[in-house]
């Protein structure tokens, strides 16, 4: 039988700093990755939320340890980093050229992801001339129109205004619906993570690692679920221990 989980197995590392400091991030990290799910890695500044997810995205190295992430992942962080000289179309288009897709596919590739962010109309637009949550929603379809198998989202919506926050939110939610994608997403802010996730881990300063893991008991995902008294509870129990 196909394995449903993605597994990081008893994961240690360690930072050598410039000053001769040793950090150690995590000494014995383990979780579960839920195919096709939402997880999330919720933790405090500094725990190593980021550390992990550069690690799973192989940017950063590791002393030991198991990973069965494959390596075909999308990653998306906190600033959108699109290419200042090239149009929301001809960034989308970006890795479809350089994997060498013909002109004709890629314009019907194009097409479909900026529709599903909702910004067909902005293709000859430079980044510049688009706000910050706009230039985001170019950076999810520039990296979901690769079909990657893991989607890593490095605290996405941070830098948004919250009302612009629960917009992406809710666009993330649409997406997965719509394409079914594994996703692990690291946050500190405890309501993103109730309202996307599936299974969320709690991390601790480091060099704990992960101090706990939540199912998410609602089955249905949607905005609704703020107002529910299973949120609001659920929610004071993750900010308050
Ligand atoms: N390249 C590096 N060299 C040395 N130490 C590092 C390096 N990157 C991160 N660290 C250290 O590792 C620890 C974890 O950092 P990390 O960026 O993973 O935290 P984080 O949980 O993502 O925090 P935040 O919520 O603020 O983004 C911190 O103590 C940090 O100082
Ligand atoms: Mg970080």
């Amino acid at each position: 039988m196909e394995d449903k989980m993605y597994r990081v197995e008893h994961l240690k590392k360690t930072f050598q700093s410039a000053n001769g400091n040793r950090v150690q991030v995590f000494h014995d990290l383990s979780m579960d990755i839920q195919k096709g799910k939402i997880t999330a890695v919720l933790g405090p500044s500094g725990c190593g939320k980021s550390t992990l997810l550069n690690i799973l995205a192989r940017f950063e190295s590791y002393e030991s340890g198991t990973i069965s992430i494959p390596n075909n992942v999308g990653v998306v962080f906190q600033s959108p980093a699109l290419f200042p000289w090239l149009t929301v179309e001809q960034n989308v288009a970006y890795g479809l050229k350089r994997r060498g897709i013909r002109k004709k596919e890629r314009k019907d590739q194009i097409v479909k992801y900026l529709q599903l962010v909702q910004l067909e109309e902005y293709a000859a637009y430079y980044p510049s001339e688009l706000s910050g949550g706009m230039q985001q929603r170019v950076a999810l379809a520039r990296t979901l129109i690769l079909h990657p198998e893991v989607l890593l989202m490095d605290e996405p919506f941070s830098a948004l205004d919250p009302k612009l926050r629960v917009q992406m939110q809710q666009l993330t939610l649409e997406l997965w619906k719509e394409l079914g994608q594994t996703i692990l997403i690291v946050t500190h802010d405890v309501e993103e993570a109730l309202i996307l996730a599936d299974t969320i881990y709690v991390m601790e300063e480091c060099p704990e690692g992960i101090r706990k893991k939540i199912e998410v008991p609602w089955q249905e995902k949607c905005d609704l679920i703020r107002n529910t008294k299973e949120f609001f509870e659920l929610k004071n129990s993750l900010l308050n221990n």
